[in-house]
């Protein structure tokens, strides 16, 4: 069952996580996070999955903008959890798309064909005003994606991190029990193990985040990270990972 948290509202601006899972797959289970920040009547859409989540997805979102206000749909990199129904956004939205510009070529693998409506990230990210406020793109390369960005909300001051903290949990219940960082910990671990390439790449990532000030962390799987604690663990683990090549013997 799907279902959504507010995560930040004043009034103006708000950043909303919908966790919406395709439940013909229960067996192979993978809880998936989508987000939307709406700021007065334009909307950006972070990383919106997969086919079998769009018709939920669309739904949910309706009630909250109409379609024809998002502005941007973002995809912290190349995963079909993360972009595989960008051909159906592109049809119910004008949404402009922002990726990295390595997966530039590979998107009409999905079906997608109107190359003009997409804004690739060179290597080094971006900056781009969102009403009074910025978005920053981090790079986060090799994090698991050799293209991968996180997207940073300067006005709630969110980080929403795609697979950067994501906690493979097996259902939704756990997800909510294994909430603290230390608790989550086993979730973690093997996902970040083998996904992401190596403690090079870890460090890079975080001294960039640290420079942030930062409410939450928020990851395409589990929780978020938001309290002070939860947030200085996770990084002051991540720093110190090995992981990927680090492991290869
Ligand atoms: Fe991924
Ligand atoms: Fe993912």
């Amino acid at each position: 069952m799907g279902k959504e948290q507010i995560l930040y509202d004043d009034g103006t601006h708000k950043c909303i996580m919908f966790s919406l899972d395709d439940e013909e797959v229960e067996d192979f289970f993978l809880s998936v996070n989508q987000f939307l920040i709406i700021q007065n009547n334009s909307a950006v859409l972070i990383d919106p999955g997969s086919e079998a989540v769009y018709e939920e997805l669309r739904e949910a979102v309706s009630k909250h903008i109409s379609l024809d206000r998002i502005k941007y749909i973002f995809f912290s990199h190349q995963d079909p959890d993360v972009a595989a129904s960008i051909t159906h956004w592109s049809i119910a939205t004008q949404a402009e798309f922002i990726i990295s510009k390595l997966w530039i070529r590979f998107l009409s693998h999905y079906g997608f064909m109107e190359m003009s409506r997409l804004l690739p990230l060179e290597d080094g990210g971006a900056k781009i005003g969102f009403g009074q406020e910025y978005l920053r793109f981090v790079p986060a390369h090799f994090l698991h994606s050799p293209g991968n960005f996180s997207l940073y909300d300067s006005r709630s001051q969110i980080l929403f991190s795609g697979d950067i903290g994501a906690a493979i949990v097996p259902n939704d219940t756990l997800n909510n029990e294994a909430k603290s960082f230390h608790n989550r910990l086993e979730y973690l671990e093997p996902f970040h193990k083998r996904y992401m390439a190596g403690n090079r790449a870890c460090r890079k990532w975080s001294s960039e985040v640290r420079k942030l000030p930062l409410k939450a962390i928020a990851p395409q799987h589990g929780a978020p990270f938001d309290t002070a604690e939860d947030i200085s663990a996770f990084l002051e683990w991540f720093e110190g990972l090995q992981c990927g090549m680090d492991l290869e013997d």
